[in-house]
């Protein structure tokens, strides 16, 4: 369905050509005095210039022109040359129905969808999911929903950290621990067990005792680095042992991402960039790019219009080995190949701008991406704690995400128990469900790149800018439904009337911008104008609830209208929710 602001424009547009002036005049924005009007048009400003005329003549020019509107009630040209404007209720009534009616809920899909790759999640195997993944998760998950929502074609890759030193250190504190394993030993030949020898929790105790000892012990480092190498280069024994670490912490992390509500369509990682990586080499250094510089391999990226230096962007180290920024140049090889996506998007931590800038550059110099291919980066902040300072446990360490969302959970647990009068057995699942759009809402709710303070306290009252406030408010829209129909009210037939009081069509005005909402925030990356717009339409709808007696309405048709507005007010908050990532408990 065509934009609200659109149907506006384009009133305003005849008006300003029947009236001799030029269209590209007529732009409409939403009011910055609500106290006034609702929408307004400042061009007659503008165009006083071209037309040496002055502005207020203009404006009433234009409404001379307009007439009488279908779609404009109270229209006014006020000084020096605003013209002010309220949609008619009737006009508004219509759209709401319309839109209640179409299936996407007047959002248009897009007319050349794209195929857009999303590399977000971007855990480390092996080592224990902790918050700072959490915000790639989230913010990447939705953006990959607005995405499909709006009909693009959109790909989530997880994009696994396995092929690095964590690997190699493992493997060692593993042959220290087990030399007997015959994944150790070189001459073995015959078939690997098919068990892992470890559980996902001896794992997560190896890794750090393991990253602790080589930071100590250089013999020991030295040792790790070794394994590494030689499981990259193809060591039969390692290979079954790494196959095995992935095994097992895979399916761990696809059970903590499952209550994330967080699902990738490509389990990847960096291991399988590797076998892209020697053709891309010589490739770079055949077409000139790759020089050597100080032994390693480099590819210059520095543009004559850089303020602040970028490095060459390193293929290989002095010992041949690969880096970070090999791994994510191979993978764009393999992701060209196997997709030819439109756009690839990473979502990653801001810190790691720099490795991005060098990648893309790189890739784009080196031609592999060709030019219709976008590369984009979005750079999310740092969760702090109350303190300011990067989120801990309480005792300092790494908080790990398993017990945030238990702590979140417990939190919200007590807060629906202390609200509800009895004492039922779903206030666990509930307090779950509430709990994930506490987490979810509290990190969307930021512009993205921005640093932002994980406060439980906050993210987990029902009042305010928060998850359990929309949530509220949508089981209360639920309830209100659940009464009508024990009333014996149907909830088929839908038509929406005219609004009759001022928080009404506040209401339905906030209903309208849905379209226009999710196609900008899905433009722009930014969930959190997601948020913001529900956050609005969460406001409007409960001062409309304060004002009005739903039920008791006497006027069966008035009551039914009202009825279907709280219908389109509920799929409205449930699809934003969704294009969020998480969703409404039945009550709370
Ligand atoms: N595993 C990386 C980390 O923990 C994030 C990976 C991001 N994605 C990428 N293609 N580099 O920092």
């Amino acid at each position: 369905m065509k934009k609200i602001m659109e149907l506006i424009a384009e009133e305003l547009t005849a008006a300003f050509e029947k009236a001799g002036y030029d269209a590209k005049f007529a732009k409409v924005t939403l009011s910055n005095r609500p106290d006034l009007c609702e929408f307004q048009c400042n061009g007659a400003m503008a165009a006083a210039k071209t037309y040496k005329k002055a502005p207020i003549m203009i404006a009433q020019d234009v409404l001379e022109a307009l007439g009488e509107s279908n779609v404009l009630g109270d229209v006014q040209a006020v000084n020096p040359g605003f013209i002010n404007m309220k949609v008619r209720e009737e006009f508004l009534a219509d759209y709401l129905t319309k839109m209640q009616q179409d299936e996407n809920l007047s959002v248009e899909k897009a007319k050349e969808p794209k195929r857009l790759m999303i590399d977000y999640g971007g855990p480390n195997v092996a080592k224990p999911l902790h918050v700072g993944h959490l915000r790639s998760a989230i913010i990447g998950e939705s953006i990959k929903r607005m995405g499909r929502y709006l009909g693009h074609e959109v790909i989530g890759d997880v994009h696994l950290g396995d092929w690095g030193l964590q690997m190699g250190l493992i493997i060692t504190e593993l042959r220290h621990r087990k030399p007997d394993l015959v994944y150790f030993q070189e001459d073995y030949t015959g078939e690997y067990p098919a068990e892992a020898p470890f559980t996902i929790s001896e794992l997560e105790e190896i890794y750090p005792t393991a990253s602790g000892k080589s930071k100590e012990d250089a013999a020991y480092k030295e040792e790790a680095l070794q394994a590494t190498y030689e499981l990259q280069h193809g060591r039969a024994g390692y290979r079954a042992l790494w196959q095995h670490i992935l095994n097992v912490s895979v399916s761990d992390l696809k059970k903590n991402y499952a209550r994330l509500n967080v699902e990738f369509d490509l389990w990847k990682g960096e291991s399988d960039a590797d076998a892209y990586i020697p053709a891309m080499v010589e490739k770079m250094k055949n077409d000139g790019f790759a020089y050597e510089d100080q032994g390693a391999l480099v590819v210059d990226v520095k543009e004559e219009t850089d303020t602040k230096e970028v490095p060459p962007c390193m293929i290989l180290k002095s010992d041949g080995a690969a880096l970070y920024t090999t791994t994510d140049l191979a993978t764009i090889v393999e992701r060209m190949e196997d997709y030819h996506p439109d756009e690839i998007l990473y979502v990653v931590d801001k810190r790691q701008e720099m490795h991005f800038i060098q990648v893309f550059r790189c890739a784009r110099k080196t031609g592999i991406v060709k030019d219709d291919t976008k590369l984009s980066f979005l750079g999310f902040g740092t969760m702090n704690g109350k303190d300011g300072k990067p989120f801990k446990t309480r005792e300092g360490g790494v908080m790990r995400l398993e017990n945030l969302i238990s702590e979140i959970n417990g939190e919200m647990y007590q807060k629906i128990i202390d609200n509800r009068s009895v004492k039922d057995t779903d206030a666990q699942k509930t307090a779950e469900i509430v709990g994930l759009s506490a987490i979810k809402y509290g990190d969307l709710s930021n512009q993205a790149s921005k640093d932002y303070i994980f406060d439980v306290d906050r993210f987990t009252s029902f009042e305010g800018n928060t998850g359990p406030y929309i949530l509220y408010t949508i089981v209360r829209i639920k309830s209100i439904l659940g009464k009508y129909t024990q009333e014996g009210g149907k909830l088929d037939e839908k038509s929406i009337r005219a609004a009759v009081s001022e928080s009404e069509k506040a209401l339905m005005l906030e209903c309208v911008k849905f379209n226009a909402v999710v196609e900008n925030a899905f433009d722009e990356k930014a969930p959190h104008k997601i948020c913001s717009y529900i956050y609005d339409l969460a406001n409007a709808f409960n001062r409309f609830y304060h004002e009005t007696k739903i039920l008791s309405e006497e006027n069966e048709e008035q009551r039914h209208s009202w009825i279907c507005l709280l219908m389109l007010v509920r799929d409205v908050l449930e699809t934003c929710i969704s294009l969020l990532g998480f969703s409404a408990p039945e009550r709370m």
